[in-house]
């Protein structure tokens, strides 16, 4: 909670520590009631720093004792203001002894340490390590950690920390101890415990080098049936890093353990990763494709961060990409590299340029809008948003696109050796980057320090006298909060040019052959490129693979994006054409409904689909791709002014006119991908059920006898969550009577956390779920604000993902969004500024929306008390 008005901390205000970190020994006498920490800390004066001044975080903790090189102080020796205590003039070398107490049953914020369940849990990142002990705790201050924990016995069998464990015994008195030890430097942000009652699913797993290590995967009891996948991943992370980046497991023993009452999807915590449960368990009753790829994903991620994150850290947080843009890239290239094929990895392509528009640009765009590395922040949690994650990962991606894979990896094996060990910047990374190549990248650095998407225009022109072919490309980027002016970025187009026979034409450059893909590199604010040797016109193919974050703006035909729709050889740029072509229809028709003229669609657009959903050479995981449209938010992106109603009318509109225009179609294609036999969540199968279910779907976009005996039945018979949870998500989706359904579904997963998040989440989403049903599903004794993810799956989903019923025309939903960003504020401040999020893009809204909207985020700003997370979004948001 707020202390003091909130103060905006400054990137260009950095002083180095004046105090370094050598050991650190705490010994934790665990209690929910009251936790003691004693926390000895060996310090020495940091030359690089001019002051003497000892300074300390703590927060929400009561000092029982502080001893400095063997003797008491007095309150009179140091001052604690505002969570800073302050030992004026200390000596070269310090010791200090710190007692100190906290409360973890009552610590609902999920930041240091809570209980969960029947157990201890800790979270550190950003700044969780001061609600524990005394400290510097910012991330350029490493040291060795040893770590004593005692519990009772009986209650907590369990008691876990980072790196090897040294002893474990009994105390008598029904305690346990167990004594661990971490050979590694870390940031206190890294530190992490776990006391609880837990099993795991462990395995020795040897490395290439040889040595073996210890791998754990702990859960609730209950749980062991739903690990195999999580350690299944973290094998293949293991693996992976070593054969693509000569990255090993530096230590012996590596664990992961799951915990329901979690913030984020998981924390990197040196050796002892803790993951919100959500990615750790699975098994193909409960978990659907998209839970196991997620899994696969953040096991990956987390894993990855040993080296990227903890081994080379951040100096401070607004270098907070440096490690998250970095394995963001490092996890999407795991999760590409494990479906293997072309047309695989296109397809996780195609989803990341999808979360990139539905939440990115949307965050470029609005009054959150920050660099990947930002110049200020009032609360560092506010920050750890898609622009530093996502964002940050396409910056790193670029680094590749124009050095190419060695290149890169020649770059990543200097930072390494560069900075093992060390906390630094994202200049440093540039820096390896460059240095290893010798290339200049001084003007690439502006994608760390100017927010907005830029845009990129381009235009075409054919000489068939002279068979050169010339694009035009010119860039701009958006003003954005405290950025009015821009400079031109450093940014990779990849382009190729396809002939009337849809096969891509040799490219010539200056007397270069470039094969059939050429990476322009736009640097100026307008610049031509000449293609030699083209005889007729050719269609340009602009931005292959999403070279770079952007929006392209090309004068496309219809034929032209029909043309490439059809032939384009590069998968992400055909789904984009696709995504094209219905955009301009959904716009007109959004547009149509408001000036309550009749809606159509045309048949060229229906035919190119066809061609598409039948044909059989494609992916099933592809063709899915294609049959999705632009989502009602992205399409929001796109309107000067959004009328949400319209926007779902249209979508819907086109939904049912495809639905019905390719029943047949989707009638075969539904047939023809059956997956029979024991489920496997492969990219095969899974792309065969989505498929599957888009088909589904799109027969069912309003409830029509033959759709809903076929959702029915494939509910009934499912063998998988994927197709249980689509079935019945179709079904509540088309308005269709499926209480049955939902109570037996109910029924059969009450046990399951994890599901029943899901059995809120689908009904959050209903485009016929309004605010009322909302409340009324929150009046389930199944409903609470405590556990993130379940106040996530109805609030968040109803809030975000449910664009016609949250902008209801009377304000309601804004009412009840101030009421729980409220409700949630006491409770938890993260997961509260995160749904007061939910407002961003409000000045964009027709004006009657507007007057409301306002209302509610006033309603908010004038709460008291309010946390600095709440404050610094609604503020920025009315600002
Ligand atoms: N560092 C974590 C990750 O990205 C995210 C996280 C941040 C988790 C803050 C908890 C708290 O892997
Ligand atoms: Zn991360």
């Amino acid at each position: 909670m707020r202390t003091d008005s909130p103060k905006t901390i400054y990137r260009k205000d950095y002083t180095p520590p004046s105090y370094l970190v050598e050991t650190v020994e705490l010994g934790f006498d665990l209690d929910p009631a009251c936790t003691i920490v004693a926390s000895r800390v060996q310090l020495r004066h940091n030359p690089d720093s001019k002051s003497r001044d000892l300074v300390l975080h703590g927060e929400a903790i009561e000092l029982v004792a502080l001893r400095m090189n063997g003797r008491e102080l007095n309150p009179d020796q140091y001052i604690i203001d505002n969570n800073i205590l302050t030992i004026r003039n200390a000596p070269v070398n310090v010791l200090l002894e710190i007692e100190t107490t906290c409360v973890p049953m009552e610590n609902t914020t999920l930041s240091g340490l809570y209980t969960s369940g029947s157990g201890f849990y800790t979270q550190c990142e950003a700044e969780g390590f001061r609600r524990i002990t005394y400290f510097p705790d910012r991330p350029d201050v490493m040291a060795r950690y040893t770590v004593m924990l005692r519990a009772d016995k009986q209650q907590y069998p369990v008691l876990l920390s980072n790196g090897n464990l040294l002893e474990e015994g009994d105390l008598g008195d029904g305690r346990h101890y167990a004594k661990w030890e971490d050979p590694f430097k870390k940031p206190s942000y890294l530190f992490a415990l776990v006391a609880a009652r837990l099993v795991c699913q462990e395995e020795k797993y040897k490395l290439k080098s040889g040595r073996e290590v210890l791998l754990q995967v702990w859960v609730e009891e209950g749980n062991l049936d739903k690990t195999d996948y999580a350690m299944q991943s973290l094998k293949n992370s293991i693996r992976w890093d070593e054969e693509r980046w000569g990255l090993e497991l530096d230590l012996d023993r590596f664990m992961i353990v799951a915990v329901s009452d979690f913030n984020m999807g998981a924390m990197e915590n040196k050796g002892l990763n803790i993951f919100n449960t959500k990615f750790v368990l699975a098994n193909p009753r409960t978990a659907t494709d998209i839970d196991y790829s997620g899994i696969e994903a953040v096991v990956g991620h987390e894993y990855f961060h040993n080296w990227t994150g903890n081994r080379v850290t951040c100096r401070d947080w607004f270098q907070l990409s440096l490690k998250e843009g970095l394995t963001v890239f490092r996890d999407q290239e795991f999760s590409a590299d494990m479906i293997g094929t072309d047309s695989g990895r296109a397809v996780t392509r195609i989803d990341q340029v999808r979360t990139l528009r539905q939440a990115q640009f949307p965050e470029d765009a609005g009054p959150m809008a920050h660099p990947v590395r930002p110049d200020s922040f009032v609360e560092i949690n506010n920050f750890y948003t898609v622009t530093v994650y996502e964002k940050g990962a396409e910056v790193v991606r670029m680094y590749q696109t124009l050095l190419g894979r060695e290149g890169f990896r020649k770059g990543m094996d200097l930072y390494f050796e560069r900075h093992d060990g060390q906390a630094v910047q994202c200049d440093d990374f540039r820096a390896a980057m460059a240095d290893a190549n010798e290339r200049d990248l001084k003007q690439f650095e502006r994608w760390y320090s100017q927010a907005g998407t830029p845009v990129v225009s381009v235009s075409g022109h054919h000489d068939g006298a002279r068979q050169v072919y010339e694009l035009t490309l010119r860039q701009s980027c958006p003003a954005t909060p405290g950025q009015r002016d821009k400079k031109p970025f450093h940014i990779p187009v990849a382009v190729g040019l396809l002939g009337s026979d849809g096969k891509d034409l040799p490219l010539t450059l200056g007397g270069k052959a470039l094969g059939t893909t050429a990476v322009l590199e736009l640097t100026a604010a307008e610049q031509t490129f000449r293609f030699e040797g083209v005889a007729h016109a050719p269609v340009p193919s602009i931005l292959r693979d999403f070279s770079a974050p952007v929006v392209l703006e090309y004068p496309y035909s219809d034929e032209e994006l029909l043309h490439l729709f059809r032939y384009d050889s590069d998968p992400v740029n055909r789904w984009e054409a696709g995504q094209r072509l219905a955009m301009q229809r959904l716009l007109s028709l959004a547009q149509a409904v408001l000036d309550n003229k009749p809606l159509q669609l045309d048949d060229t657009y229906v035919a190119a689909l066809r061609a598409v959903l039948t044909d059989k050479e494609l992916d099933a995981a592809f063709r899915e791709q294609c049959l999705i449209l632009p989502s009602e938010t992205i399409i929001a992106e796109q309107m000067e002014v959004v009328h949400p109603q319209a926007i779902h009318s249209a979508r819907q509109f086109m939904r049912h006119a495809i639905g019905t225009a390719l029943r047949a179609e989707l009638l075969q294609v539904y047939g023809d991908n059956a997956t029979p036999g024991p489920y496997s969540p492969d990219a095969i199968s899974a792309g065969k059920r989505g498929l599957k279910n888009v088909a589904l779907a799109y027969l069912l976009v309003q409830p029509n006898t033959e759709a809903v005996k076929l959702a029915g039945e494939q509910f009934a018979a499912a063998s998988n969550m994927t197709d249980r949870a689509a079935a019945l998500s179709s079904l509540i989706h088309s308005g269709a009577d499926a209480g049955k359904q939902l109570d037996a579904f109910y029924t059969d997963f009450k046990g399951e956390a994890l599901v029943v998040d899901k059995w809120f989440a689908m009904q959050g989403s209903a485009p016929h779920t309004n605010v009322a049903k909302v409340r009324e599903l929150m009046k389930h004794p199944a409903f609470t604000l405590k556990n993130p993810n379940r106040a996530r799956s109805l609030l968040f989903s109803f809030c975000n993902n449910n664009p016609s019923q949250f902008h209801a025309a009377d304000g309601s939903a804004y009412e009840f969004w101030a009421e729980h960003v409220i409700k949630l504020d006491a409770l938890n401040p993260q997961v509260a500024a995160r749904l007061a999020r939910s407002m961003d893009r409000w000045r964009r809204y027709a004006p009657a929306l507007q007057i409301h909207m306002r209302h509610a985020l006033e309603k908010v700003a004038a709460a008291t008390p309010l946390s600095n997370d709440v404050m610094e979004v609604v503020s920025k948001a009315l600002s």
